[in-house]
């Protein structure tokens, strides 16, 4: 895998720095439930700070808003960076995705993030997937470089690009299922076993575009609606009454799930099982972190800000091989591909 140049190599002296970081971090209240993605971000902060740099802009987005959208400013995320660096030369700019032109990778808003700036760090793992204004248009405008985190993702993710130890079971749900099912159908060649559960899951029952076999759920908790303190009870899938929804995998998927991961040698894991930040619904989760974490010695690999989230919640995160910010990113990079935001910085 080619590598781009290291923010190690960046002479940053007096200078201002323009840092892209994923600090889209899971939200809970207006409050930062989970600040893994922020403290990954700090190793290449401290450095610029170290080398000398007059001022750090770091730059984000945050969840998907449709222009501005109090819900989503970075003000929570600004004050978690501000009191774990405690240096005023760091400041966090508003949400990247209030500017209409960020998705499109338009030029002029990359200008006006690289308006009296010297030099670009990519540190954005989990958003190297997308070609977006401050992943990539703004890489072009200024000497550009790839952060400490970005490049430690390469590094720890590569191995699962070489040879690896079967069984390979790769397991997958979250909500973004649209992103993933094309990520998926490239994917599913390299592993022995793919798993699915959440809704994903729910989705490839009705359309399965897939040209290889998945492991479904087999029971699920089914709500009567979508809330918190819905109506709920455990239901076979061809059993959960009309217009219920299932929320999170049932009790015999996890123990199917749970036993084909003590099989594995190498694990993949992407996206919560079913709505864990709800406490009825959290189980299937938690039941796949502890299979993936503590009941397999297995190289295992843990991607996604949500997956993160629950490993963490479970006091796991130390019990897998890596833990990866990137779950979208992890994908794309397992297809093979070279991700836009690392394919325009230089070697
Ligand atoms: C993520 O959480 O997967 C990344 O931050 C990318 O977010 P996006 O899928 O909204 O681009
Ligand atoms: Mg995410």
């Amino acid at each position: 895998m080619r590598l781009p140049r290291s923010v190690r190599e960046a002479d940053v002296d007096g200078k201002v720095v323009l840092v892209r970081a994923d600090l889209n971090v899971p939200l809970k209240d207006g409050q930062v439930a989970d600040d893994t993605r922020i403290r990954a971000s700090l190793p290449t902060l401290r450095l610029l700070l170290d080398n000398g740099a007059s001022e750090v802009r770091v730059c984000s987005h945050l969840g998907r808003p449709k222009g501005v959208d109090d819900a989503f400013r970075m003000a929570p995320v600004a004050a978690r960076v501000a009191e774990l660096v405690g240096d005023a030369r760091v400041t966090v700019l508003e949400n990247t995705r209030f500017n209409p032109g960020e998705t499109k990778d338009d030029e002029g808003y990359a200008r006006e993030l690289a308006d009296g700036c010297d030099v670009y760090v990519n540190d954005a793992f989990g958003s190297a997937h997308r070609a977006h204004s401050s992943t990539h248009a703004v890489a072009q405008l200024l000497p550009s470089y790839a952060g400490l985190l970005l490049l430690e993702e390469l590094e720890h993710l590569g191995k699962l690009l070489g040879d690896i130890e079967r069984p390979f079971v790769l397991i997958s749900g979250g909500a973004k299922v649209d992103d993933k099912l094309g990520v998926l159908r490239n994917l599913g060649g390299r592993a022995d076993t793919v798993l699915i559960g959440g809704k994903m899951a729910e989705e490839l029952r009705v359309e399965n575009p897939l040209d290889f076999d998945v492991e479904l759920p087999s029971d699920v908790v089914g709500a009567a609606e979508f809330s918190e303190d819905a109506e709920h009870g455990v239901y076979a899938v061809d059993d959960l009454p009309y217009a219920w929804l299932g929320l999170d995998i049932g009790p015999e998927t996890r123990e199917r799930f749970a036993s084909t991961l003590a099989g594995a040698k190498t694990i993949f894991w992407n996206g919560p099982m079913g709505v864990f930040e709800w406490p009825d619904f959290a189980a299937g989760t938690k039941a796949v972190a502890q299979a993936v974490a503590a009941n397999s010695s297995a190289f295992s690999v843990v991607g996604g800000a949500d997956s993160v989230r629950a490993l963490n919640e479970a006091g796991l995160a130390d019990r897998v091989s890596w833990v990866s910010t990137g779950g979208g990113a992890s994908l794309e990079l397992l297809e093979g591909k070279e991700l836009p935001g690392v394919a325009v910085i230089p070697s």
